[in-house]
C-alpha cells in the first residue's frame, strides 16, 4: 500500500505542475504509466469516466458516408467498440472523431473475436491443443495476431481457456478440452503471441482470457446455463489457466454468462476481486460477456438494470460489453450513494492503464490494407503444419498409410467442402482460400485414382448445412446411395468423409446428441457391406459418439475443423508424406449415457463390478484424453527418478521417423483432499527418427508437481507415495 500511496502522491504532484505548465502528463510518451493514468483521470468528467468503461459495437455500417451512424449509441468518448470490419479504414474514421474530436482525445479500444486466425484461417483451438504444441500454436496465433493489427484490431477476445469436459457443449471447439495444465500451456503460449514481451509493439495485440469462470462447467452441456462446481473443484480444475494467462501476461479477461454456485459470474466478488485482483495482483480490467451485465436480471440476480449495474461494477466488472447499461445507470447510482467514484475510478484506471500499455495513444491508427493482400502461402503452409500435427490417428489396421498406386473412393460430404472445414467463430476468413480434402487427394494421388462421390449431403436431404435453428436432423432419409456404392465398387480402398455441419459447434451450439447424423452412419453401412477397406475421416468442433462406426472401420482419422489446409493436412497423413502426431485433449465416450467422461476423476469408493452400467455400456471410454496413433512405433524404457528429476527413454522401433509426445502424469494415492486417479504434470513433444532413442526428462516441483491447492486456493504438499507415469511405464516412490 505505501508503495501504491507513493506513487499517487507522486502522480498528483506531477500533474499539478503539469497542469500548471500547460502539458498534460498523459500526453506525454516518456512519463510512467501510472503518473499518466493518474493525470488523465483527474482530468476527466464522471460522464467521460462512465462512457469509458463502456463498450459499443460498430456493426456492418462501414459506409464512409455515414460512418457518424455508428455513434448513435455510443460516442466518441466510448472506451471500446467490437469492431467488425476486416480493415483500418473504418477504424481509422471513428478513431480521428475520438482522438482529435473530443475534448481529451482517448483513442477507442476496439476490439474482436479472433478465435483461431483473422484473413488465414487455422485450426480451432481444440484441435491447436490436439497437437499438444503450444510452440507451434503460438507462431500461428502470432500471424493472427499480426493480421488483427493490420486491420485495425487492438484487442482479441481471446485465448478461451474454459476446462470442457461435456462435449454436448457448443464451445469445446473453443478452448484446449478437459486438463487444466494442458489448458494453461495453451493459455500462456497463446497470451505471449498475441501481446509479445510489449504489446505496444507492431503486430502485437491484447488478448483476453476468457470465460472467467466456471463456463465449461455449464450443466449438462446447455449453454448460458447455471454452474455448480465447489470452490475445491473451482481451484484445482477452472482456474489454473487462468491463473497461468495472467501470469503470462495476459492485460484482460472477459466475464462469463454462468451463474456460479448462484452468483453471476459477472458480479462475483469472489472471483473478479478477491481471487483474480487481489490474491493474483491482476493490474489489467475484465471486460463483461455481450450483455451478461444485463442479463443479471434473467439470472434472478438482479431486480432490475440498475441493481444489475450495482452488482456488476461494485463485484469488480470494469467495463460493460454492448448493453448500456452502465451508461444508462451509473451517474443515478453515485448520486445515491449506491457506487462510489472511487469504484469507478478503479475501474477507469485498469482500462486507462491498459490503453497507455498497449501504446494506443501514441499509435491509434493503422495503415489501410487490402484484407486479400495479407494472405500468403508461408501463412498457409503454416496452418497446414498445425493442421497436420492436430489431426488424431484413432484406428488403423495397416490400411494406412494408403499404397501409391490405389484407386480410391473418396465419399461423403466433407470430402468437397471448404466452407464447414473453417469451422466455428472464423472470423473473417474467406472459403476461397479453402483446398478440399478432394482436391488436395487428386493432387496427392494423380491419375485419376480419385474417384468421388458425394454419397449424402451434411444435414439430410435438402438441408442446408447451416442449420439457422440449431436444430440438427439425426432422422435417416431414403437416400440413393447407389451412386457411392457404384463408386466404391471401382475403387481398392475407400475414403469416407463425414463429420458436422455448418457452425454445429460455437456458442449457442448445444446438442443432446453427439452422434453422426443416421445418412451418413446408413452411407457408411452400406459401403462397408462391399467387403472393402473404409477409412473414416472425422471433421468435427466436438468429441462425437463413434461407436456406430468403430468396430467396422479399418482407420479413423479425426481432423476437427482444421482450417483454410485441413485438405492438404489430410491427405499428406493418408499417403504416408506426413506421420500422424495428434492426441485426445478430451475423452471420447462410448455414447452420450457416459458423459461427462474425463480422465483426471476422482476414485470411487469401490472397484468393478461395483458401480458398472448394468445396461453393458463400458466403464472405461472409447478413447481417452492423450490417446492419439503414430505410423511409427515407439518402445518406452523404464522409468528412473533422481530426486525429483524423472527421465524416460523411448526408442522408435519403426523404420518411419515420428513425433511422439511424452504425457508426465503423477497420482498421489492417499491425500489429505482426495486427488483425482491421475494429473497430467508436464508433456513434451519430440522428433525421433526411425531406430532412434530419444531422452525425456521431466524436472520435478514438490508443490506444482506433487501438491496441490485447497478450497481457498492456497498451494501446499503434503509428503508421502506418489506414481509417476508415462506411456505404459510407471514407477511408484516416496516424497517428503
Ligand atoms: C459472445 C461470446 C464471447 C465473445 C463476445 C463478443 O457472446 O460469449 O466469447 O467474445 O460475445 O463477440
Amino acid at each position: 500500500m505505501r508503495r501504491s500511496r507513493f506513487i499517487l502522491t507522486l502522480s498528483v504532484l506531477v500533474c499539478s505542475v503539469s497542469l500548471y505548465a500547460g502539458t498534460p502528463v498523459y500526453k506525454d510518451a516518456g512519463a510512467p504509466v501510472e503518473q499518466r493514468v493518474e493525470d488523465l483521470l483527474q482530468r476527466m468528467t464522471l460522464r467521460e469516466k462512465i462512457l469509458q468503461i463502456s463498450q459499443g459495437f460498430i456493426g456492418t455500417n462501414d459506409n464512409p458516408n455515414n460512418v457518424m451512424d455508428n455513434f448513435k449509441n455510443f460516442p466518441p468518448e466510448t472506451g471500446s467498440l467490437i469492431y467488425y470490419s476486416n480493415t483500418s479504414e473504418l477504424g481509422n474514421m471513428l478513431q480521428k472523431e475520438a482522438v482529435e474530436g473530443t475534448r481529451l482525445g482517448i483513442p477507442i479500444l476496439f476490439g474482436y473475436d479472433a478465435i483461431h486466425g483473422f484473413i488465414t484461417e487455422f485450426p480451432i483451438p481444440l484441435a491447436q491443443a490436439a497437437s499438444f504444441n503450444p510452440e507451434l500454436a503460438a507462431r500461428a496465433n502470432e500471424i493472427c495476431a499480426g493480421e488483427c493489427y493490420d486491420a485495425g484490431v487492438h484487442w482479441t477476445f481471446s485465448p478461451m481457456v474454459d476446462i470442457a469436459r461435456d462435449p454436448r457443449w457448443g464451445r469445446v471447439m473453443e478452448g484446449y478440452g478437459e486438463d487444466p495444465y494442458l489448458a494453461s500451456r495453451f493459455a500462456e503460449a497463446v497470451v505471449k503471441a498475441y501481446q509479445g514481451d510489449d504489446p505496444s509493439q507492431p503486430g502485437r495485440i491484447l488478448s483476453c482470457l476468457k470465460h472467467y469462470v466456471g463456463y465449461g462447467a455449464s450443466e449438462a452441456g446447455r449453454d448460458y446455463t447455471a454452474v455448480d462446481i465447489s470452490r475445491q473443484t473451482l481451484w484445482d480444475t477452472y482456474l489454473p489457466p487462468f491463473k497461468a494467462g495472467v501470469e503470462a501476461g495476459a492485460l484482460t479477461l472477459m466475464g462469463a454468462f454462468n451463474t456460479l454456485n448462484g452468483i453471476p459470474a459477472s458480479a462475483n466478488h469472489y472471483t473478479l476481486t478477491d481471487v483474480l485482483k487481489e490474491k493474483w495482483n491482476f493490474e489489467g480490467f475484465v471486460v463483461s460477456d455481450w450483455g451478461s451485465v444485463e442479463q443479471l436480471v434473467n439470472q434472478r440476480a438482479a431486480a432490475d438494470l440498475k441493481e444489475a449495474a450495482e452488482k456488476s461494477i461494485n463485484a469488480g466488472m470494469d467495463m460493460d460489453m454492448c448493453d448500456n447499461v452502465f451508461i444508462d445507470n451509473l451517474e443515478e447510482l453515485v448520486q445515491e450513494g449506491k457506487v462510489s467514484v472511487a469504484t469507478i475510478d478503479e475501474a477507469v484506471r485498469r482500462v486507462l492503464r491498459v490503453k497507455f500499455r498497449s501504446g494506443l495513444f501514441e499509435n491509434p491508427y493503422r495503415d489501410v490494407k487490402d484484407a486479400d493482400s495479407v494472405v500468403s502461402e508461408q501463412k498457409f503452409a503454416l496452418a497446414q503444419e498445425l493442421a497436420q500435427e492436430s489431426m488424431v490417428l484413432l484406428k488403423n489396421d495397416g490400411v494406412l498409410p494408403l499404397s501409391a498406386d490405389s484407386d480410391i473412393a473418396l465419399i461423403g460430404p466433407i470430402a468437397e467442402d471448404k466452407d464447414i472445414v473453417l469451422g466455428g467463430w472464423r472470423s473473417h476468413s474467406d472459403s476461397k482460400h479453402s483446398v478440399s480434402i478432394r482436391e488436395a487427394l487428386e493432387g496427392e494421388f494423380p491419375g485419376g485414382r480419385i474417384l468421388y462421390s458425394e454419397g449424402c449431403d451434411v444435414a439430410g436431404s435438402g438441408t442446408d448445412n447451416e442449420n439457422p435453428y440449431g436444430h440438427i436432423r439425426d432422422e435417416a432419409h431414403d437416400y440413393d446411395y447407389s451412386h457411392a456404392v457404384r463408386t466404391a465398387r471401382k475403387s481398392d480402398v475407400v475414403v469416407l468423409c463425414l463429420g458436422e455441419g455448418k457452425f454445429w459447434t460455437g456458442e449457442n451450439k448445444t446438442r443432446a446428441s453427439i452422434s453422426l447424423p443416421d445418412d451418413q452412419i446408413a452411407l457408411f453401412d452400406k459401403l462397408c457391406k462391399l467387403g472393402k477397406k473404409v477409412v473414416v475421416v472425422v471433421e468435427a468442433g466436438r468429441p462425437l459418439d463413434l461407436t456406430p462406426i468403430e468396430s467396422r472401420a479399418s482407420a479413423i482419422l479425426y481432423i476437427w475443423s482444421p482450417g483454410h489446409r485441413g485438405g492438404p493436412a489430410v491427405a499428406g497423413i493418408l499417403s504416408g508424406r506426413y506421420n500422424p502426431s495428434g492426441r485426445l485433449p478430451m475423452t471420447f465416450p462410448y455414447g452420450i449415457g457416459q458423459v461427462p467422461i474425463y480422465y483426471n476423476h476422482r476414485a470411487s469408493c469401490r472397484y468393478s463390478p461395483w458401480g458398472d452400467y448394468i445396461d453393458g455400456t463400458p466403464m472405461a471410454p472409447l478413447y481417452d484424453f492423450g490417446y492419439g496413433l503414430s505410423y511409427s512405433t515407439f518402445k518406452y524404457s523404464e522409468i528412473t527418478l533422481d530426486g525429483l528429476t524423472a527421465k524416460v527413454s523411448v526408442t522408435n522401433t519403426s523404420d518411419r521417423d515420428g513425433k511422439e509426445t511424452v504425457l508426465w502424469f503423477v497420482s498421489d494415492p492417499s491425500c489429505s483432499i482426495a486427488r483425482p486417479v491421475k494429473e497430467l504434470k508436464y508433456f513434451e513433444k519430440k522428433l525421433i527418427k526411425a531406430g532412434e532413442t530419444v531422452e525425456f526428462v521431466f524436472n520435478m516441483d514438490k508443490v506444482r508437481d506433487l501438491g496441490y491447492v485447497d478450497p481457498e486456493g492456497n498451494e501446499f504438499f503434503e509428503g508421502g507415495a506418489f506414481i509417476i507415469s508415462a506411456g505404459d511405464e510407471s514407477l511408484n516412490f516416496e516424497m517428503y
